[in-house]
């Protein structure tokens, strides 16, 4: 946390030095820690993008592993299940700014709606349409446009799941999850009667896995927004349509057991899905496996919008350049970088429609914005090797002054770390295109940011990023 990090003095110069060494201390060296914990954790950002409430991917880990031991699934496939169950929605910021597009609506109701819709029904298809589209502003027209859609003439909603299994699917393989975890999390949506997506595959041509994850997710939505009873009715009325008919009776089987329902409430899901790791099985995570996790997250955070494309992976180039030039020790560097890669996690949970919007936002939008430090700050806290981080990453749009937010924090509270991603963020943000302005020119930016030293930014971590760039520009003309 920061109470590890030397104070920076008030109008920003702070020891560069004295701050490495505390930086390097505060890393954690432990090896040993279990994948399945920051995994666990981190599931919480893809609930956000998903629209779903807090712990959704936790408790379909849950009533998966339950389905799975009912019909006795070898070990060796529980571990793939397990982590396929997790990470599930991986994919899940892939195709948020086209939902919000299509469906001219926030993303996150909309992907909450399709998880509950029967939307290959055209009945269904337009009841979705229209809940999932903002009242007062839809024409008839646009309605029957829409939910052509959704029933997949045009390709519509196949190609948005497609990009969502696929891009789920090469996460899980970066990040070294088995052939079936990733095959797994590509069939999430396909359904047991062939009327599925992206592929339409049909009965036993699903992976079982596959065929798990589709019926633990729906049954866990309708539990969680009706309770028990309704998961029942779901799971029997789609008996054979969605689900494989072995796995419906599996899973009647197993919420009749007494301790079925009362695990899925309360606070010790986490604990609960840790206990469920095959124990011959467990995976553990290395600092390098750390890295790892955060670049795949940086990916699904940077997949949320087409305007922030690369910007968390730019954003941790930049804040490591400035880092060296600091003389901040590798594992120092390290940790800014996780920071970075990291540090607008929120933003999952901000609606796409917010986001990807062209003109000027309304104050409650604005409100919104504002509160993806929040969100990062309460992701990232529960994320065992990222927890002394967390701080940090949620400090990116707080200025030297203590005008910036979330916390208005400045001055001497405001660590060096965080300074340093407050610069390497904007520095990216006005270099990239958004959706209201062009892209500015190299000079222009910098000129921006020199208005704002000693109040917004801290002039000796400008400075820094100005030998930074100086040093990459050399380097580029001599390759
Ligand atoms: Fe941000
Ligand atoms: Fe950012």
């Amino acid at each position: 946390m920061t109470s590890a990090i030397a104070p920076a003095p008030p109008t920003g110069a702070p020891n560069p030095t004295a701050t490495a060494v505390a930086l390097g201390a505060a890393v954690d060296p432990s090896a040993a820690l279990r994948t399945s914990e920051v995994v666990a954790a981190l599931s919480t950002a893809l609930d956000l993008t998903e629209g779903m409430p807090e712990g959704h991917a936790l408790r379909t880990c849950l009533i998966g592993m339950r389905v799975a031991a009912e019909i006795d699934l070898p070990t060796t496939t529980l571990s793939s299940l397990f982590y396929a169950l997790l990470l599930k929605d991986l994919g899940c910021s892939s195709n948020a700014s086209k939902m919000a597009q299509l469906f001219q609506a926030d993303d996150r109701a909309a992907k909450a709606l399709h998880k509950r819709m029967r939307w290959t029904n055209l009945a269904d298809a337009f009841r979705f349409v229209v809940r999932a589209t903002r009242s007062g502003e839809v024409s008839l027209a646009r309605i029957r446009r829409i939910a052509e859609v959704a029933l997949g003439r045009h390709g519509g909603t196949q190609e948005l799941m497609a990009l969502r299994c696929e891009r789920g699917a090469s996460i899980a393989l970066d990040l070294g999850f088995a052939d079936a975890t990733a095959d797994a999390i590509r069939t999430l949506d396909e359904h047991w009667d062939g009327r599925g997506q992206p592929a339409g595959l049909h009965g036993e041509g699903i992976p079982l896995l596959g065929r798990i994850l589709q019926l633990a997710q729906t049954t866990e939505v309708f539990a969680s927004a009706y309770g028990p009873a309704a998961a029942r009715r779901v799971a029997r009325r789609r008996r054979g349509t969605w689900f494989d008919p072995q796995l419906v009776d599996a899973f009647l089987k197993a919420q009749r057991r007494p301790d079925f329902w009362p695990a899925l409430a309360g606070e010790r899901v986490r604990e609960r899905v840790a206990a469920l790791e095959p124990e011959d099985r467990v995976r553990r995570s290395d600092e390098a496996q750390l890295d790892r996790v955060a670049e795949a997250f940086a990916g699904v955070i940077d997949a949320k919008s087409p305007w922030t494309y690369r910007h968390s992976t730019e954003v941790a180039r930049y804040t490591v350049g400035i880092a060296e030039e600091l003389g901040i020790d590798a594992a120092g560097q390290r940790r800014l970088r996780r920071a970075a890669l990291l540090h607008d996690l929120g933003k999952l949970g901000v609606s796409s429609a917010i986001l990807d919007k062209p003109g000027r936002l309304t104050d409650e939008e604005l409100v919104e914005v504002r509160r993806h430090p929040d969100h990062t700050l309460r992701i990232l806290e529960r994320v065992g090797p990222f927890r002394d981080l967390a701080e940090v990453a949620a400090m990116h749009h707080e200025r030297v002054d203590g005008g910036g937010y979330h916390r208005g924090v400045g001055g001497a509270e405001l660590p060096l770390e965080a300074r340093i991603l407050a610069v390497a963020d904007q520095f990216e943000a006005l270099s990239a295109e958004r959706p209201y302005r062009e892209r500015l020119d190299r000079a222009r930016v910098i000129a921006i940011l020199e208005r704002d030293l000693g109040t917004g930014i801290d002039p000796v971590v400008f400075a820094a990023l100005r030998r930074y760039l100086d040093r990459e520009g050399r380097a580029t003309a001599v390759a």
